[in-house]
């Protein structure tokens, strides 16, 4: 059984082409002019390009007192709808603080559930004997990331030494530490100045979490994987002053990578500042949405190659569990969603205003990434022998998105009134259409895989020869050259 996109222009990192692409199962067969199959997808007037990956989405994640609300079912169908074939979500130890149990329980609740592919993250939320025996079997299982919040005292959060260990391990095992990066201690005590003063509404949530927290925290976790010799990747990157941190050392020759949230690129603070509780508390994500001038600061930097991700960080709660925080913003569940619509929403604010080429956009949406995870190329390109992971992207399908029509299971969106002029018109997974659109798709819970990714990316390997060839070093002296009766 075949199957042939037709008349479509494809979309790579690299170029754009006119042809057709041959599908053979889950495989690309072959990309060529006049090529016939099976079945026939229409792409004609319209753009083929790789499926979206999204790198960060914390799907049914136990957080502050609750669990994100949107699930892997529903998940997972909302990203296939937004041309998004496959998420990476990030795996947290429960109380027995084992990695591999975790490992286990999020396999028993996702894969059952998920229509498109999945891949982890492991997060490092403490530093233990246990911690360090497990990891080698973690990366085994093809999960090579570990994530380290910087972020939230008291409950997530590690500190300066645990880190340099696990980073120390992450450069033995081939595997990329990943960070939330804010200053977890002065979060916590704005916080508590911000309440004493009475500010207790969301807006208290965006004061608390000043840019500078969240620069400082970027350098200083920079420094760290420096000094452990292991690339590093900074999550929800929102602001100039982590954006500057990571253009300083990739200048230095640092092998730093920093992802932007669709979320951060076109909202901004005013947000918070909103008379109504409700829409302000829907919009609490840590770090914060920023004033409009950072906004800048993230594009530019996604054109000039110092940002090479936009993701989501889609944690998605409910306007009943932003009711938590209703007596105080440290409460308000942190999280927003986005992964239905970051492709739309970044075509159109990006590409349709000449910010970011169509070549650029799936750089940032699907090459970068699956470079970067070591699933390159399988996923993230179009080329013959790759998993069909492909978005027929129609620029003159336009749409106002609103929670009405979303497929997301949440009561609101923070992308709510946005006109968007694109989205997919189909969207495969592995060769099966797991969107058409109005076509009454139905999610297909348990017709994703999840992915193994192998360790020892090559920018792994590169970063570890430099530095074992830089290493300090013991100095052999002849016996003659050392003083006698030392
Ligand atoms: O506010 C956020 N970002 N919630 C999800 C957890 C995290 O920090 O990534
Ligand atoms: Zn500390
Ligand atoms: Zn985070
Ligand atoms: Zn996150």
């Amino acid at each position: 059984m075949t199957k042939v996109i037709k008349g479509g222009t494809i979309v790579t990192a690299d170029r754009s082409w006119k042809a057709d692409v041959l599908i053979e199962g889950e495989t690309i067969r072959a990309i060529g002019e006049n090529l016939s199959g099976d079945e026939v997808i229409d792409a004609s007037e319209a753009y083929v390009i790789p499926g979206g990956i999204d790198p960060h989405t914390h799907l049914e994640m136990p957080f502050m007192g609750t669990r994100a609300a949107e699930t892997f079912t529903s998940g997972t169908f909302a990203a296939a709808a937004g041309g998004t074939t496959m998420l990476v979500d990030f795996v947290l130890p429960g109380p027995d603080g084992s990695l591999l149990n975790a490992i286990e329980d999020w396999n028993g609740r996702a894969l059952p559930q998920i229509s498109v592919d999945l891949g982890y993250h492991m997060a490092i939320t403490g530093w233990s004997e246990q911690i360090h025996a497990e990891m080698p079997e973690v990366v085994k299982r093809g999960v090579n990331t570990f994530k380290h919040f910087m972020a939230y005292k008291g409950a997530l959060m590690v500190e300066d030494d645990e880190m340099f260990a696990s980073f120390q391990r992450c450069a033995e095992l081939g595997a990329l530490p990943l960070v939330h990066a804010e200053n977890g201690d002065l979060v916590a005590a704005l916080q508590e100045k911000y309440m004493a003063a009475g500010t207790t509404g969301p807006e208290g949530h965006a004061y608390s979490r000043p840019p500078e927290v969240e620069g400082e925290a970027a350098n200083r976790a920079i420094m760290i994987a420096d000094a452990a010799g292991v690339p590093l990747y900074i999550v929800h990157v929102s602001c100039e002053q982590a954006h500057e941190a990571i253009r300083r050392a990739r200048q230095k020759g640092m092998r730093v990578y920093g992802e932007p949230l669709i979320q951060h690129l076109v909202l901004d603070e005013r947000e918070y500042f909103h008379a109504d509780w409700e829409h302000a508390a829907r919009r609490v994500m840590s770090p914060p949405f920023r004033d409009r001038g950072h906004q800048d600061s993230l594009w530019a930097g996604l054109a000039a190659g110092s940002l090479q991700v936009v993701a989501t960080d889609h944690a998605a709660f409910t306007t009943e569990q932003k009711r938590m925080g209703l007596k105080g913003f440290p409460s308000i569940p942190n999280g927003t969603g986005g992964l239905e619509d970051r492709l739309a929403v970044l075509w159109s604010k990006g590409v349709e205003s000449g910010r970011l080429t169509p070549e650029e956009f799936v750089a940032v949406t699907s090459t970068n990434i699956a470079k970067i995870l070591n699933v390159y190329p399988r996923k993230g390109a179009i080329v013959e022998g790759a998993d069909a992971d492909l978005v027929v992207w129609d620029p003159k399908l336009s749409k106002t998105i609103t929670a009405a029509t979303q497929k997301s299971i949440i009561d609101y969106n923070v992308f709510e009134g946005i006109e968007v002029s694109a989205q997919p018109r189909y969207t495969l997974s592995r060769g099966d259409v797991v969107w058409a659109h109005g076509q009454n798709s139905q999610p297909q819970p348990g017709r994703g895989r999840f992915i193994p990714r192998p360790a020892f990316p090559s920018a792994h390997k590169a970063l570890s020869a430099w530095k074992s060839l830089n290493s300090p070093r013991r100095i052999e002296r002849d016996p003659q050259n050392i003083p006698s009766g030392v």
